[in-house]
């Protein structure tokens, strides 16, 4: 079975914008619909903005997956897992992309737009968007995730 979503929710600011518009193509030509939150330019914006619109969404169930892009993808992770159900993965290698779908479930991709070159990055997005979670114990690790206590 295709692990595959019909569509994908991305954002980025500013230090990631050139990586936002060559991974939104990739995704297009992966056949996958993408709606795409901003930023539209290189001018200086803030992360959180775009970090919650997507994980927002995410969080909500509107959308089944999304890519967040910052300069070192730290700002967008920290933002993205403080939403209920959202479980954001930042990745600069291929094995981590792979097992964050396989063990983790996780169903937001973070990129760093200042630590990673494009081909690496649309090889991590095709990982994450074709790797299916394998569930079982795993799932039953996750449940635990939702037995922590807000501070
Ligand atoms: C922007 O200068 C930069 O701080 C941001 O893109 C990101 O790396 C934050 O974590």
């Amino acid at each position: 079975m295709s692990a595959k979503p019909a569509a994908v929710i991305i954002g980025s600011d500013h230090a990631a914008f050139p990586l936002k518009e060559a991974v939104k193509k990739h995704i297009g030509q992966m056949g996958i619909e993408v709606k795409d939150v901003g930023t539209f330019s290189a001018a200086s914006v803030d992360y959180p903005d775009y970090g919650i619109q997507v994980a927002g969404a995410v969080s909500s169930g509107e959308f089944q997956r999304g890519i967040l892009l910052c300069g070192t993808g730290l700002g967008m992770s920290m933002v993205a897992n403080r939403f209920p159900g959202v479980r954001a993965a930042l990745c600069a290698d291929i094995f981590s992309a792979r097992m964050s779908r396989l063990h983790n479930d996780a169903n937001i991709l973070v990129l760093g737009g200042r630590v990673i070159g494009e081909a690496l990055a649309l090889e991590l997005v095709k990982t994450f968007l074709e790797t299916a979670f394998e569930g079982g114990r795993h799932q039953a690790r996750l449940d635990k995730f939702d037995r922590i206590l807000p501070v």
